[in-house]
């Protein structure tokens, strides 16, 4: 018989030589799994404590990163330590940044619960918190000791919402590598957890680790996979900023289209490709007309992004389904031009 989760986890910490673990988690999977990590006692490893925070994403800031290193230090956590990141990107963001700088570095491993975090965020190493609704600005790259097999069971209590979020993500997937998978995604007749198979999760990881691999300091390769989050972390402060936030994955999906623009009108993305595209976005995820305001935020948070060089936006555009090229550069006056005249105009219908 295959070996849970939990006991493979257990092996990995164990050859990292951490025998103690503080688990790091947010309130809502507490309240769902309390218990979920029972057994790692009984594969010689020694729950020292357990870590609760708010959900959502006002808790990914450096007060936070403060509050728990003061409760590693005040457990006498040492370098043999581990913290065991269980629940979504948030928590795993957040727990790998205050593992990354906690005596200058203690392990972590990720154990991830919601679809985004299966398939993204706990792979690859990016840490970090937010800072004036500025996403992901304080932050490093440091690898966690291992991630655990994502537990298909564990999704089946996330809402509507986040499934939603996590799904945003997986059609970028789709978009920038994998176009078998675009076409089985536009064939799902409607999105639950039933619908989302165990190889399109582990489709999308391997992708991510493939990435990864060859670029783990995201210096230019690594770079494929911020297809949609120029526009879409930017919409996604904005929206959060305007009191009205939306999941990360569905900000990136909005962002996608967007960005499946630009490929059309700046790059090579042929026109039925683009049509393709917001057929399969569209039918799972509404934009909207921005009004001045909005367009106005959401341009400037552009402008602060940290992958812009000398005042130029950094976008990843798409030739093909399946084709991305990084390092695309947009001066700032064509960028507002152009988004300007498109987050006005929105994605109201769906191509035929
Ligand atoms: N580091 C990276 O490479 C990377 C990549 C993608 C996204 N991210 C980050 O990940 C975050 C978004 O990920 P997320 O959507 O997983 O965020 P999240 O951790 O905030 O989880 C979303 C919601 O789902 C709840 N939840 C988690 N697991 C659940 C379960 N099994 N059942 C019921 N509810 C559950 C959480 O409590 C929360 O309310 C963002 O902060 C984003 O910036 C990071």
């Amino acid at each position: 018989m295959k070996d849970s989760p939990i006991q493979q986890l257990a092996v990995s910490l164990k050859k990292g030589s951490c025998r103690q673990v503080v688990i790091l988690t947010d309130s809502n999977v507490d309240k769902l799994y309390p218990d979920y990590f029972s057994s790692l006692e009984s594969l010689g490893i020694q729950v020292q404590d357990k870590i609760v925070v708010a959900p959502g994403e006002e808790s990914k800031n450096l007060s936070q990163v403060e509050k728990i290193c003061a409760r590693l230090l005040e457990l006498g956590c040492d370098k043999s330590v581990c913290l065991l990141n269980f629940g979504g990107g948030m928590v795993s963001d957040l727990g790998g940044f205050s593992a990354s700088v906690f005596k200058r570095g203690i392990h972590y491993v990720n154990c991830p619960t919601t679809l985004i975090s299966m398939i993204d965020a706990a792979i690859g190493g990016k840490t970090g918190v937010n800072l004036l609704h500025t996403k992901n600005i304080i932050g490093l790259i440091n690898q966690p000791l291992a991630v655990m097999k994502p537990d298909l069971d564990l999704l089946k209590t996330l809402p509507y919402q986040d499934l939603l979020s996590g799904f945003g993500e997986m059609i970028k997937y789709a978009l920038i590598g994998l176009p078998k998978l675009f076409e089985e995604l536009c064939g799902m007749e409607k999105l639950a957890v039933p619908g989302i198979s165990q190889f399109w999760i582990e489709s999308c990881a391997e992708f991510k680790q493939a990435v990864v691999s060859v670029d783990p300091n995201d210096t230019a390769y690594r770079h494929i996979l911020n297809f949609g989050h120029t526009v879409g972390h930017a919409i996604e402060g904005a929206c959060a900023m305007d009191g009205h936030p939306v999941p990360h994955g569905v900000a990136v999906a909005q962002g996608m289209l967007y960005e499946a623009l630009l490929s059309r009108v700046f790059g090579s993305l042929p026109e039925e490709s683009l049509r393709r595209i917001q057929r399969l976005i569209l039918r799972y995820f509404e934009v909207n007309p921005m009004g001045d305001d909005m367009v106005d935020l959401v341009l400037e948070l552009m402008e602060r992004d940290k992958k812009n060089r000398d005042g130029d936006i950094n976008f990843t555009i798409l030739n093909e389904i399946g084709a991305a090229q990084s390092d695309y550069y947009l001066d700032s006056q064509t960028c507002r031009q152009f988004f300007e005249l498109a987050f006005k105009e929105g994605f109201l219908t769906s191509p035929k």
